[in-house]
């Protein structure tokens, strides 16, 4: 199941990327927002990074204006990784090395075809393990107010 939600920037490429995803042969869990009346961003953020957080929700995606405030929303909630891609390589590595379990694209600065190449990158980019295995362990210990050296 992939956790999806945005703000009032995002309703249009939210249901775009829903289509894909479905193509793809997704579920899809939607947290809203449905229109283009003005909403509060994190609150979008934290439905969709606390199911994703709880195991719910395999991967997440959010969406508003620029990618920028959901993100900041989205790492927020302990045990989200969330990164802002504008290009399908950041959205490849940040799998690979970071093992991102949230994505988030702006819809005011990403057209909809990137976009869409971005999530679908994303959620078929295993995480490579190995040496990157340490940082993320290492993430985790910032967020949990750890020490690292
Ligand atoms: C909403 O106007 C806008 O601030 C929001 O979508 C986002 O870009 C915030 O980071």
């Amino acid at each position: 199941m992939i956790a999806i939600a945005c703000d009032h920037a995002g309703p249009a490429l939210k249901d775009e990327i829903k289509a894909m995803l479905t193509e793809m042969g997704e579920t899809v869990k939607d947290f809203g927002t449905h229109t283009g009346d003005s909403v509060d961003y994190p609150v979008y953020a934290a439905r969709a990074a606390r199911a994703v957080a709880s195991g719910e929700c395999e991967k997440g995606i959010v969406i508003c204006g620029t990618g920028i405030g959901i993100s900041m929303a989205a790492n927020k909630v302990k045990g989200v990784r969330c990164a802002l891609c504008s290009d399908s390589l950041s959205a490849k590595l940040t799998r690979m090395h970071n093992d991102a379990n949230m994505v988030a694209v702006g819809a005011r600065v990403t057209g909809p075809e990137l976009a869409k190449e971005i999530v679908r990158v994303f959620l078929t980019t295993p995480f490579e393990g190995g040496r990157h295995q340490r940082r993320v362990d290492m993430l985790t210990s910032l967020e949990n107010g750890q020490e690292l050296e």
